[in-house]
Parts: C-alpha cells; sequence; structure tokens
C-alpha cells in the first residue's frame, strides 16, 4: 500500500492508502475519495482546478514536465511547491507524501 496525506480547504487532514500499481493519478484518487476536485479538463494540465500544495515529500516526486510548469505559472496563488494533481501519477514516489488542495471548488 502507498500511504500519503491529503489536507482539504479546512485544514482537515487524513492519510489515504492506496494499492499499489492501481495507474491513477493523484486527481482521479482524489476524486474517487470524495474530494471536491473540478478537474474541468479531464487531466491534460489545461484548467488547474487540481493544483495541491506539496507539504512533504515535494522532492520524491517525478518533476514537473513544461505543460505543467506553464499552468502553474498562470496561477496567482501558486507557489515552489505547487503541483497538478492530475500530472502526478500515484505511485511509491508520493510515500509519506502530504498533499494540501487549493484547486478552486465547485
Ligand atoms: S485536471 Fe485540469 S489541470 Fe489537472
Amino acid at each position: 500500500m502507498i500511504q500519503f496525506t491529503v489536507e482539504d480547504r479546512d485544514g482537515t487532514r487524513q492519510t489515504l492508502e492506496i494499492p499499489e500499481g492501481i495507474n491513477l493519478s493523484l486527481m482521479e484518487v482524489l476524486k474517487a475519495s470524495e474530494y471536491n476536485i473540478l478537474a474541468t479538463c479531464g487531466g491534460l494540465a489545461l484548467c488547474a482546478t487540481c493544483h495541491v500544495q506539496v507539504l512533504a515529500g515535494l522532492d520524491a516526486l517525478a518533476p514537473a514536465q513544461d505543460a505543467e510548469l506553464d499552468m502553474l505559472d498562470t496561477l496567482p496563488d501558486a507557489d515552489s511547491d505547487s503541483r497538478l494533481a492530475c500530472q502526478l501519477r500515484v505511485d511509491e514516489r508520493l510515500e509519506g507524501g502530504l498533499f494540501r488542495i487549493r484547486g478552486a471548488e465547485q
């Protein structure tokens, strides 16, 4: 199992346990876990509504590609620890991470 923690907009934290090898993005797992994530673009790095701040475990993640970096650049509230959840695969690199949901609400 892969374990990581999610902090919702109200500060509530919950640890998720996800089976290895499920081949989903963090955005898809968050939506499946009933988090309020719009994901308007369906995971194409075009809407930024899946914006998360990585409070722990940032260095372990795969580096952001150009499309993600370009989209993060357009966000006024993005920080150096910001990522798009749709561009992160849920695998062992997320183990022990802490992700704060930042994207726009529905
Ligand atoms: S779902 Fe649109 S940028 Fe991630």
